[in-house]
């Protein structure tokens, strides 16, 4: 049997939720050592004291290496940021413009409002992840990030050259091509970008499951990903933004955005690096890559794919009451973990 053995894999971007639903989807991340959680609660992760208190809740729900992260807001402490990072209990602050996404209402609708953050990250070395998406209702959906590259994202470069950025979740051309021409910023690829375009979720009746924000674009975008993903490079690493929403609210006439792909990422890759003749670079963009960008040790340990006859995945987990569907791609996959 063809198999391939990988230091263990970590998630850059991953949300978990709280209470049910965190204790329903923290297991479904077994094939990842670490992960980047994300503060998007309901109300968000704030303050370096929510952080901790979040962490523990991450473990005590079967998670044990959750890097926590504090959700920006134009009320934030940059003295709690500091000493939070500074204790070892936030890895990175998350800055969702207001209003792009799931509970981003608390986000930042000025940015010259958390300047002083900013400034003290920079100062303290503190990176920050972005979502990066304009959120003025005449600019198109599908246009919203490549305008946050112009807008946001090359002003805030040059205003604070020492933050360390992550671009979240990139779905285009032109922010990986941002992301080369400017050393030193990491990306994080998700598993439906890669596997999917906007023709998977909209042509011959609309996927709900593929929904995400930012959203699918057109196939070129979908294959300069690829190319990205594939690469090797330092700056490309898996970010998964597994963000389960409970089944309902997404087979529903307004639909929430997140795809759930935490418990079958790993072989999904696999079969996407296999498609790309890149198989060889799958540990690069899994578990080597994200850790030299935060300057973290690797994993310690190993994660091996095997191929075989075509594995169905469950169509959805339940668990402590909820329902949340996965990820399906569609098609056979024939990679799963050991
Ligand atoms: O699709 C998404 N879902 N994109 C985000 O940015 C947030 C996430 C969520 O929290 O559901
Ligand atoms: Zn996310």
């Amino acid at each position: 049997m063809e198999s391939l053995t990988i230091r263990r894999p970590d998630d850059w971007h991953l949300h978990l939720r709280d209470d049910d639903m965190l204790r329903a989807v923290a297991p479904e991340s077994r094939d990842f050592r670490r992960a980047i959680i994300m503060p998007n609660l309901v109300p968000p992760v704030v303050t370096g004291a929510e952080a901790a208190a979040y962490r523990d809740r991450v473990i005590a729900a079967g998670f044990a290496e959750p890097l926590m992260t504090l959700y920006l807001t134009e009320g934030t402490d940059p003295a709690d940021v500091v000493a939070a990072h500074a204790a070892g209990i936030v890895t990175a602050v998350k800055l969702y413009p207001a209003g792009a996404t799931t509970n981003s209402a608390s986000g930042v609708r000025d940015i010259e409002a958390v300047r002083p953050v900013l400034a003290a990250m920079e100062e303290a070395r503190v990176p920050l992840c972005l979502h990066g998406e304009v959120t003025d209702r005449e600019v198109d959906i599908f246009d919203r990030e490549a305008r946050f590259l112009d807008r946001v994202l090359t002003p805030l470069r040059a205003a604070h050259p020492g933050l360390k950025l992550t671009l979240e979740h990139v779905t285009t051309t032109e922010a990986v091509d941002w992301v080369r021409a400017n050393p030193g910023v990491g990306a994080t690829i998700t598993v439906q970008h890669l596997m999917a375009n906007r023709n998977d979720m909209l042509a011959g009746g609309m996927r709900p499951h593929f929904y995400c924000l930012p959203i699918l674009k057109r196939a070129t975008h979908q294959e300069s990903l690829r190319a990205a993903a594939t690469s090797g490079d330092g700056p490309f690493f898996l970010g998964t933004d597994s963000a389960p929403h409970p089944t309902h609210a997404k087979e529903s006439a307004c639909c929430s955005a997140g795809c759930f792909t935490a418990p079958h990422a790993l072989p999904l890759l696999a079969h996407i690096f296999e498609e790309e003749g890149a198989l060889d670079r799958l540990e690069a963009f899994t578990s080597l890559n994200g850790p030299a960008h935060y300057r973290l040790p690797v994993n310690d340990d190993t994660l091996t794919l095997e191929k075989g006859a075509a594995r169905t995945f469950p169509e959805r987990i339940e668990a402590h009451g909820q329902s949340v569907t996965l990820f399906d791609p569609g098609h056979p996959v024939h990679w799963h973990v050991r």
